[in-house]
């Protein structure tokens, strides 16, 4: 049972007890980071009767618990308080929309408003008497029409657009957009605002503007373009959780409010096709602009990948990813870059700079930490240019899942981080989750760089799903390959390239805990020496500091 209450982390969003799914309605509110989330306060699995568990903050990472939002209590949400947005309203109030799972299971979207807008702790939350606001149009199932985002104002005719998602008849993952002026009466938009064939049902869509240095806000970015007359056209993302394949997929593209269209930039990488925001266990993630520090944060539910008895016996299921800031690549112009939010850095403790190892191929080298299982690591790796021009040979076909994870041996690679690895003996067999890159030349003698995390070691404990994650990730001209790896107890949560790629993992290590958690450098490439240009490995305190929690 110690085992069990080692998973418990120390600086990722969870609930004392049961189950959580996605985060809902995230929001800056008088002073306060609110995050809400599905909540199931009778159990560790999902269930019939969620509700929306509540928690506040002041700087996303040291949460108060606060008494549970919403209950599934009427006709039209009694099986099940579903996934919502904020929206802040002109006049500095909210209005919050859910999906109600009414008493014959239809899916229905439902109005809330805080009972006291003047507390800025939003305990008490008050159902609309008019509810429920909107029912499935005939075209689409009952039971495919949920998750309504963030509404923002529509410049041309000063209304509310918000976006739910769906499926069609023919197994396309669609986007409708509504309209509205008081979020009780609502008109379909005409057309659909996007469609991807094939993609199946589309949950918890974000749409949202970018640019490449701070956050924007949807409202105020759809006003500048309306006044800019030809400018410079924002870059509006697109994201759906796809309930087929359960990755969340974005896609980076025009949006046309007049035509009621957004178009992906990059077709090839559309909705659903192309970019994932992460390539492990993320899912149902949702965004929302911070004025207080002027970005965007990204919330992402991390499931369990152990079993449902498990979950029961340690009586808690699943975790929040670090908040994340949300900008574009302005040096690629193709994908989002996503990064811890800076309040994580104020948990570092003890820091160790291990800058300027070089290890050789085939070997390992132990990182002699104090502890070891709650770090953010950093670091940046060269390969010797002399070992580079030697790997001429092609080596196509590389694929993280399916090439033998860290085990696997190619010329330039895989080489990276050892974490949660047992620090008594390093072998076969011992605990460990590799962090790693596989750079490949390709036909056209080009380098190609995949960013990989390797589970299939991380417990020798049965009934846990493990696999190697992760993709491509580009690798500019000059750039060193760099990672993030934040370990908190049960999971690693790793940010390649600056953020261009990230791959979360949840892992239940039996014997690489507590003292016997270690880190390792390794090297498994054949032809190569690698070097940590630079690598600092931070201890991070816990995020329920009960100094600071009684100073709230
Ligand atoms: C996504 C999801 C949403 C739904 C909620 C129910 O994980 O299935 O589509 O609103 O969870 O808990």
């Amino acid at each position: 049972n110690a085992m069990l209450q080692w998973q418990r982390t120390g600086f990722h969003f969870q609930p004392e007890k049961n189950w959580m799914n996605d985060p809902n309605g995230p929001v800056y509110y008088k002073g306060w980071y609110h995050l809400f989330y599905q909540y199931n306060p009778t159990g560790a699995i999902w269930g019939n009767k969620i509700a929306w568990g509540h928690a506040v903050s002041r700087d996303l990472l040291r949460w108060r618990h606060l008494p549970i939002a919403m209950s599934p209590d009427q006709w039209y949400d009694i099986n099940g308080v579903w996934t919502g947005s904020a929206t802040v309203l002109p006049n500095g109030t909210l209005a919050m929309l859910y999906t109600g799972s009414t008493n014959a299971s239809v899916q229905v979207q439902c109005l809330a408003f805080p009972s006291d807008p003047e507390d800025p702790l939003l305990i008490e939350w008050t159902k609309d008497e008019r509810n429920p606001v909107m029912y499935p149009p005939t075209e689409i199932g009952e039971r495919d029409f949920r998750d309504p985002t963030t509404a923002w104002r529509d410049p041309e005719d000063d209304t509310w657009r918000i976006v739910i998602g769906s499926k069609d008849a023919h197994h396309a993952g669609i986007a409708m957009t509504y309209k509205t002026i008081d979020f009780v009466n609502y008109d379909l938009v005409p057309g659909l605002l996007h469609r991807v064939p094939a993609t199946g049902m589309w949950e918890c869509i974000d749409l949202y503007p970018v640019s490449g240095k701070h956050g924007i806000d949807m409202t105020a970015a759809m006003a500048a373009s309306s006044n800019e007359g030809g400018g410079e056209e924002t870059v509006y993302v697109m994201k759906a959780s796809m309930d087929d394949d359960r990755h969340d997929y974005y896609a980076l593209g025009k949006y046309d409010a007049k035509a009621n269209k957004w178009t992906p930039l990059d077709e090839e990488a559309d909705v659903g096709i192309g970019l994932r925001y992460d390539w492990g266990k993320f899912y149902a993630s949702k965004t929302f602009y911070d004025p207080a520090k002027k970005r965007r944060v990204l919330w992402g539910w991390v499931g369990e990948t152990d079993s449902e008895r498990a979950d029961v016996a340690k009586g808690w299921a699943s975790l929040q990813s670090l908040p994340r800031t949300v900008v574009l690549d302005t040096k690629t112009g193709s994908n989002l870059l996503q990064w811890p939010v800076d309040e994580v850095e104020t948990l570092r403790t003890n820091s160790t700079d291990f800058g300027g190892v070089t290890v050789d191929h085939g070997s390992v080298f132990p990182l002699r930490l104090h502890r070891a299982t709650q770090l953010d690591i950093l670091a940046e790796f060269r390969l010797d240019p002399l070992d580079i021009a030697a790997a001429q040979e092609a080596d196509v076909g590389y694929n993280c899942s399916t090439s033998g994870g860290a085990a696997g041996q190619g010329a330039l690679g895989p080489f990276g981080l050892l974490v949660l690895a047992d620090a008594r003996h390093h072998g076969d067999g011992t605990e460990q989750t590799a962090v790693y890159f596989y750079v490949a030349r390709g036909l056209d003698g080009r380098l190609h760089t995949h960013f990989c995390q390797d589970e299939t070691r991380s417990s020798r404990a049965n009934e846990i799903v493990k696999r190697v994650v992760g993709n491509v990730v580009p690798v500019l001209d000059g750039e060193a390959l760099s990672v993030r790896v934040l370990v908190d107890h049960s999971i690693v949560e790793s940010f390649a390239q600056g953020g261009r790629s990230t791959a979360t993992s949840r892992v239940y290590p039996t014997e690489a805990i507590y003292a016997n958690a270690g880190v390792y450098l390794f090297n498994n490439a054949t032809g190569a020496r690698v070097t940590a240009t630079s690598l600092v490995v931070h201890e991070m305190d816990s995020s329920y500091n009960q100094a600071y929690m009684a100073s709230l």
